[in-house]
């Protein structure tokens, strides 16, 4: 059962983003283009807290859901490294695109993914980036947006020069009482602009 205080921030966070789009920022330098299609981003025995994103992607201004909108996703290992760091694997090693993966929303516009939570890493001294997800989300009739899923409660929020409140998920823990691990599930809801015309 989960507190009253959760439902009550995604509320507050789903009527935000009936009337704003999600923030758009920065790709970053640690993106690679074709990463594999599936909803799990690593192995079951990837080291850290596993984790659970899930979320509805609608379009401004009329708030429809957004269906088969694809969702590229790409994230830090506990340690803080990206997979394919310099880019210069081949599509064929496995470990190329380790949490990295593209997904699809279904017709009401869901989409979901599991994954670990992600590991802090340097940006420029004396920085720390915190630990976040970084999303891109396409879809013909939308305007295409690149954003940044970052965690409540980590200290280095607030030094970062692309946090936002707006992007900013609270996770749940529940820990599995048989193997005493925990498993962490946030809730991200996307709202795209509608594209008019296709570019
Ligand atoms: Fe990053």
């Amino acid at each position: 059962m989960r507190p009253i205080s959760t439902w009550i921030a995604r509320g507050a966070r789903t009527l935000l983003a009936t009337c704003l789009p999600t923030a758009d920022t920065v790709r970053g330098p640690f993106y690679r283009r074709g990463a594999p299609w599936r909803t799990r981003l690593c192995p079951i025995d990837e080291p850290g807290e596993p984790l659970s994103i899930s979320g509805t992607i609608i379009v401004l201004p009329d708030c429809r859901p957004v269906m088969d909108a694809v969702v590229d996703v790409w994230q830090t290992n506990t340690r803080g490294l990206y997979s394919n760091l310099f880019g210069l694997a081949r599509r064929s090693n496995a470990r190329a695109f380790n949490l990295r993966g593209r997904l699809r929303s279904d017709d009401a516009g869901r989409y979901q993914f599991d994954s670990i939570v992600p590991g802090r890493y340097p940006l420029f001294w004396p920085l720390t980036r915190p630990r976040h997800i970084h999303v891109m989300v396409t879809h013909p009739e939308c305007e295409r947006l690149i954003t940044q899923i970052y965690f409540e409660g980590d200290k280095y929020n607030r030094w970062d020069p692309w946090w936002l409140t707006s992007t900013t998920i609270r996770l749940e823990h529940d820990r599995e009482v048989a193997s005493g691990r925990t498993t962490s599930t946030g809730y991200f809801d996307i709202a795209l602009r509608f594209r008019r015309f296709r570019k």
